[in-house]
């Protein structure tokens, strides 16, 4: 029985990956490369000694992804193959939309002719908007402020649909919360491709050396101290999320929704102090105008993936920071060192 992952070359992908490999499955990782690099693959199977079947290609094509379910006795889906930037997704939505929307729909063709109903979907938190109050629970409403947002929200409204048709689909809709920090081995973590758009590469990249000065996006929210609340999630806490939501459906099936958070909210500050303290470094930083498009604060209500997943994070925002760090300084330049 083997599980395929779809992006699974990314920075949660490879991290769920390699805790897949430590529980005894079998993997098969499809990805385009659009926004990952082979040497992440690489940098997997070296940790976890085992090795994992590998094909470079695209979820929109379909006679591609119909090869892998006929080389493989695929049970279940992990599906993280997705563009994620937000700002990019308002300039480009077209491209956003047939990526995101139509992959998953080709994914789930090609699943469905292959008696393959097992699937476990990246969804987010900028699925709720911008929340009433805080803490986020699933019940909440959901609104999109994004291309990218929509396109998340679109596939969830999809995936019910789906199951609403054919109820012997079993699907997770996972809406994350903020995922940083990187494995222990400092060897894999977030190598983003340009400028990073988010907060914990950008600090990262500020405590190498590689950038000089992090812009904080407005100091004058109503947050203790002023800067943006979000609820930070380790990556590795994210990676057994997935596992335990494959356990959830083979022992429940149907459709379910999971917050997957800490259900702490840090500030900016915040986030720099412990990346201080982690790394012995300064960061630099400059007070800037609003993000447009930020909220003020976001955090989970982990209530419902603790009782139905036997979930929960367990990863504090030190344990963040120095995997964080420990990844950051012994690859300044992510993959390509
Ligand atoms: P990532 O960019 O590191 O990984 C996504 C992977 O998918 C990349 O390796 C990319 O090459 C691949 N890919 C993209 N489009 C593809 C396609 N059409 N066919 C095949 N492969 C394709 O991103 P990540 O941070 O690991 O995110 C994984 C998923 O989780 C995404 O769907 C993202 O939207 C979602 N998510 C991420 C965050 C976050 O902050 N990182 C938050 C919420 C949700
Ligand atoms: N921030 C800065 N400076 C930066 C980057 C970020 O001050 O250079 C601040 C933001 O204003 C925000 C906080 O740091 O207050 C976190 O920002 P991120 O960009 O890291 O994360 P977001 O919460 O804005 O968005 C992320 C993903 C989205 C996803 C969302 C919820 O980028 O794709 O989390 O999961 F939808």
């Amino acid at each position: 029985m083997t599980i395929l992952v779809t992006g699974g070359t990314g920075y949660i992908g490879t991290h769920t990956v390699i805790e897949l490999l430590e529980a005894g499955q079998e993997v098969v990782i499809v990805d385009n490369l659009i926004n990952s690099s082979i040497e992440a693959l690489h940098r997997v199977e070296s940790i976890s000694g085992k090795s994992v079947s590998f094909y470079q290609g695209d979820v929109l094509n379909k006679a591609f992804l119909q090869k892998v379910f006929t080389d493989h006795d695929i049970q279940s889906v992990i599906h993280f193959a997705g563009l994620k930037a937000v700002g990019e997704s308002v300039v480009q939505p077209l491209r956003y939309y047939e990526n995101n929307v139509t992959g998953t729909l080709v994914l789930c063709e090609v699943m469905a002719e292959n008696g393959v109903k097992n699937l476990v979907f990246s969804s987010s938190a900028t699925v709720y908007g911008d929340p009433a109050s805080l803490p986020i629970t699933e019940a909440f409403p959901t609104a999109a402020t994004n291309p990218y947002g929509q396109s998340k929200l679109m596939v969830e409204h999809i995936l019910k649909d789906l199951h609403q048709a054919d109820p012997s689909w079993n699907i997770a809709r996972l809406r994350y919360f903020n995922p940083v920090g990187a494995h222990p081995s400092g060897r894999i973590g977030e190598d983003p491709n340009d400028i990073p758009n988010n907060l914990m590469p950008f600090i990262a990249q500020v405590a190498v050396g590689k950038r000089e000065t992090l812009s904080i996006f407005g100091d004058d929210y109503n947050t203790h101290d002023g800067t943006g609340v979000r609820d930070y999630i380790h990556v590795v806490d994210l990676a057994i999320g997935h596992l335990r939501a494959l356990d959830r459906l083979s022992t429940n099936p149907g459709i379910v929704t999971y917050n997957l958070g800490t259900g702490q909210g840090y500030s900016v500050i915040d986030m720099v102090k412990a990346f201080e303290k982690a790394s012995g470094k300064t960061i630099n930083y400059q007070i800037v105008d609003r993000r447009p498009g930020d909220i003020a604060a976001c955090y989970a209500d982990t209530q419902k993936a603790h009782n139905e997943l036997n979930w929960r994070a367990t990863h504090g925002i030190d344990e963040m920071a120095s995997s964080s760090w420990h990844w950051q300084s012994s690859n300044p330049n992510g993959y390509s060192d």
